[in-house]
C-alpha cells in the first residue's frame, strides 16, 4: 500500500515508517519543516510539506494514499491552554483525514491512550475517556471510529503511558527529564501506581497489523508491560543518573499531575490473540538501563 503517515519523524512514527517500508509498503510522510522532510526522505519515504493545521495538505495526502496512519501531536503539556490548542488542532486534522476517506473502505489508523478503569487493568473493550484534559483526543478518535459506518476502515491503536526506545519516550521519559532538572528521581504519591509500557519497535508492528488486517471500528492495545510501579521506574532512572529516589508533590508534574497519580494498568490479550501481535523488544525497565548520566 501507499500509506500517508503523519508524525513520521517522531519516536513512534519513525519506527512505523521503517516497519511499513520493511514490509513492502511505500510511505508519503507529512513534514512541517525542511528538517522533517530531510529526515523522512533519509528514512526512505516521500515527504509531503505541511503541518497538522494545513487541512488542504492533509486532504491531498489522504487522497493519494491507500491508507492513512495518523500519529502527529504537539505534546505540549506546559499549560492547560497549550494542551487545549494542540487537542483542537489534532481533532480538526483527524476529522479532515477521515472525511477524505469516506466511502473508500481504505484503512485509517488513529492513535489514543489505553483507558483507565478503576480497580482493574483496562482492555480493548473499555471505552476511551472523553472528558478531562485530553478528553478531546478521545472524542476525535471515537468520531473517526464512527466513520466505520460510512465506508472507512477506521481503527485505533491505543498506546500505554510509555512508548520507549533507547530509554527515551513517554511518561517515563518525562520522569527522566524532571529528574535531570531537579536532581531528584521523583514519583508522585507512594509510587505503587502502575503504568503500562511498550517498546516503539513493537508498537510499530501493531500499527502495521491494524493497517493491513483490522476490521472497521476496532480498537487495539499496544501493551507489552501491563504495569510497572512508578517507584520501580523512578528507581532505575535514579540509579542511571545517580540521583536520590523520592516521593515528590503531584504539582511537580503540572497539568499531568492527576494523571501521573493514577494506577492505570492495561492488557493486550485480545490484541495478541486476534492480530497475532507479540512484542519481542526490551521491557521498559530493561530499556531504561540505556539512559546516559
Ligand atoms: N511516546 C509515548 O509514550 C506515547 C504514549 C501514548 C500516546 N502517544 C501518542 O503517540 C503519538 C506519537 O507520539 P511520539 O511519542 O512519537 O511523539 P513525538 O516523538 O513527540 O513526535 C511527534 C510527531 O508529530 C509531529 N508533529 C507535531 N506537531 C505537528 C504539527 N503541528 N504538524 C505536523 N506534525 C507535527 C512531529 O513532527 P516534527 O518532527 O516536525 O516535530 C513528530 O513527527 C502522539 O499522538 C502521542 O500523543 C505517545
Amino acid at each position: 500500500m501507499q500509506v500517508f503517515v503523519t508524525g513520521g519523524t517522531g519516536l513512534i512514527g519513525s519506527a512505523v515508517v521503517a516497519e511499513l517500508l520493511g514490509n513492502g509498503h511505500t510511505v508519503l510522510a507529512l513534514a512541517r519543516s525542511e528538517a522533517a522532510a530531510l529526515a523522512v526522505e533519509a528514512a526512505g519515504a516521500e515527504a509531503l510539506r505541511g503541518g497538522l493545521a494545513d487541512l488542504d495538505a492533509l486532504r491531498g495526502g489522504a487522497a493519494q494514499a491507500d491508507g492513512v496512519i495518523h500519529l502527529a501531536f504537539g505534546n505540549d503539556f506546559s499549560s492547560a491552554d497549550a494542551l487545549a490548542r494542540e487537542v483542537a488542532e489534532e481533532s480538526a486534522a483527524i476529522a479532515t483525514l477521515g472525511e477524505e476517506l469516506v466511502g473508500s473502505d481504505r484503512p485509517f489508523v488513529t492513535v489514543s491512550g489505553t483507558p483507565y478503569v478503576p480497580g482493574r487493568g483496562s482492555t480493548e473493550a473499555d471505552p476511551l475517556p472523553t472528558d478531562g484534559p485530553v478528553g478531546g483526543r478521545g472524542r476525535a478518535v471515537m468520531a473517526a471510529l464512527g466513520l466505520a459506518s460510512r465506508g472507512v476502515r477506521s481503527t485505533a491503536v491505543r498506546l500505554p503511558r510509555t512508548v520507549h526506545n533507547e530509554g527515551k519516550g513517554g511518561f517515563a521519559g518525562m520522569l527522566t527529564g524532571i529528574a535531570r532538572r531537579t536532581s531528584v528521581s521523583g514519583y508522585p504519591g507512594d509510587g505503587a501506581q502502575r503504568w503500562p509500557a511498550v517498546h516503539a519497535l513493537d508498537a510499530a508492528v501493531l500499527f502495521r497489523l491494524a493497517l493491513e488486517l483490522a476490521p472497521a471500528g476496532t480498537s487495539w492495545h499496544a501493551v507489552a508491560d501491563e504495569g510497572d510501579a512508578v517507584r520501580d521506574i523512578a528507581a532505575v532512572i535514579g540509579g542511571r543518573l545517580r540521583l536520590p529516589v523520592e516521593a515528590v508533590p503531584p504539582e511537580t508534574y503540572g497539568t499531568l499531575g492527576p494523571i501521573f497519580a493514577i494506577d492505570q494498568p492495561s492488557s493486550s490479550t485480545h490484541t495478541r490473540e486476534a492480530l497475532g501481535w507479540e512484542p519481542t523488544h526490551p521491557s521498559l525497565l530493561e530499556d531504561l538501563e540505556n539512559i546516559q548520566p
